[in-house]
C-alpha cells in the first residue's frame, strides 16, 4: 500500500485568549500591525492547570474518540513538539499513559519546529510499514507546542508572533495518492535555546518560507502525480497569512483551497497543520476520498510537504 490516510482528529485548545489589543498592552504594538503584516487577531496561551501534557492528551484523547478505535490498535504513538512537558518522559508517553495505548509500539517525541507534525506524519508512516502489524494498524500523530513559555514578552518582533495549541491525527497505510518531500538547511534564522526565549530573523525566515512552501507543494503535487486542480485543500504551516498568499500568487492557485486560521490562533508551530486539519474536520469540510497537501516550514531550518487522502471510519470489524 501506497498511500496515506488520515482517519480522525483532535485538538486540545488552551482556555486563555490573548487578543492584539491585549499585546498592545504588554509591548509597544498595534492590532493594525500585527493583522496587516500577519493576519493574527489572537493567539491562546495555556491558562494555570493547562501545558504542553494537558493540550497533547486532549488532542490526542479528542482524535481515538473520533475514530471510533480501541486504543490497542495503536501500532505508534508520536508527538512533534518543541516543548513538551518534560524532557523525558517525552509528550508522547504521557499520552500513551493516559489513553492506555499499547506497550509494544514505538512511542517518541520528534523535534523539526514548525515542520514537526509533517515529519512525525511521515515517520509514522515508515514504522507502520516496516512493522506491518496488522493487529495495530493505526498511527497516532500530536503536534504540541507551549511556545509562551519560550517567548520573550518584551521582545514585540517575536511575542505577538506564537501562540500555543496541539493538534492530533490517526493515520493509516492505505490505497491512494501519496507523496512526501523532507528538507532541511541548517540555519540560524530561528534559534530557541534551551529554556528559551526564541530568537527570529523575522525577514530571513519570511525570504525562506515564500520560497520553500510553493516548492514543497510542487515537488510533492509532481510526485503524487497530481495536479493542484485535483486537490481538495491545502494545509499549511499558519505562521504568517502573507507567506501563503505569496504561495498562492506564485502558484496562480486557488485561495479558497489554502486554510487559514493564524487569525485566532497565530503561530503554533507543529500544532498549526493537525488544528487546522480538525476544524476542517469538525465544521464537515473533510470528506472520505478528498485529497490534501500538508505542507510546513519553519526553523532548522525545515520544512515538509505531503500529499495524502482523507479515509473514512474504520468499522467496528477494522
Ligand atoms: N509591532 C509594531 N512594530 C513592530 C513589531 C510589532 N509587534 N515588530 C516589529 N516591528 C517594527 C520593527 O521594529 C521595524 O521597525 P523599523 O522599520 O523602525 O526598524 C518594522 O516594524 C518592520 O519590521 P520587519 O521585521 O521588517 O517587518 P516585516 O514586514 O518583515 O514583518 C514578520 C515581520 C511578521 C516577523 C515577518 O518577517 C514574518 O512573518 N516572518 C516569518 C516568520 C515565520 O514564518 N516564522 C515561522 C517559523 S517560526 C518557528 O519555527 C518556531
Amino acid at each position: 500500500m501506497e498511500g496515506f490516510q488520515l482517519i480522525a482528529t483532535g485538538a486540545g485548545i488552551p482556555s486563555r485568549i490573548v487578543t492584539n489589543d491585549d499585546m498592545s498592552r504588554i509591548v509597544d504594538t498595534s492590532d493594525e500591525w500585527i493583522t496587516t503584516r500577519t493576519g493574527i487577531r489572537q493567539r491562546r496561551f495555556c491558562a494555570e492547570g493547562e501545558d504542553a501534557g494537558s493540550m497533547a492528551i486532549e488532542a490526542a484523547r479528542q482524535a481515538l474518540a473520533n475514530s471510533g478505535l480501541d486504543p490497542a490498535r495503536i501500532g505508534c504513538c508520536l508527538c512533534a513538539t518543541i516543548a513538551a512537558r518534560y524532557l523525558t518522559p517525552t509528550n508522547a508517553c504521557l499520552i500513551q499513559q493516559e489513553l492506555g495505548l499499547p506497550q509494544d509500539i514505538p512511542v517518541l517525541d520528534i523535534n523539526a519546529a514548525c515542520s514537526g507534525f509533517i515529519y512525525g506524519a511521515a515517520v509514522a508512516r515508515g514504522l507502520l510499514a516496516s512493522r506491518n502489524d496488522p493487529a495495530r494498524p493505526y498511527a497516532l500523530v500530536v503536534g504540541c507546542e507551549q511556545l509562551s513559555r519560550l517567548m520573550d514578552m518584551t521582545d514585540r518582533s517575536t511575542c505577538v508572533l506564537f501562540g500555543d495549541a496541539a493538534g492530533a491525527a490517526i493515520f493509516k497505510l492505505s490505497d491512494g495518492p501519496f507523496a512526501v518531500d523532507l528538507g532541511a538547511r541548517g540555519d540560524m534564522a530561528i534559534k530557541v535555546p534551551e529554556g528559551g526565549p526564541i530568537q527570529m530573523d523575522g525577514s530571513a525566515v519570511f525570504r525562506f518560507a515564500v520560497d520553500a512552501l510553493p516548492r514543497s507543494l510542487h515537488t510533492v503535487l509532481q510526485e503524487a502525480g497530481l495536479t493542484l486542480d485535483q486537490l481538495d485543500w491545502v494545509v499549511c504551516h499558519q505562521a504568517n497569512s502573507r507567506i501563503i498568499d505569496h504561495c498562492i500568487k506564485k502558484l496562480k492557485a486557488d485561495p479558497a483551497k489554502f486554510y487559514k486560521n493564524m487569525d485566532r490562533y497565530g503561530n503554533t508551530s507543529a500544532a498549526s497543520i493537525p488544528v487546522a486539519l480538525h476544524e476542517l474536520a469538525e465544521s464537515g469540510r473533510l470528506t472520505p476520498g478528498m485529497r490534501i497537501a500538508c505542507i510546513g516550514f519553519g526553523g532548522g531550518l525545515t520544512w515538509g510537504g505531503m500529499v495524502l487522502t482523507v479515509g473514512p471510519r474504520p468499522t467496528a470489524q477494522e
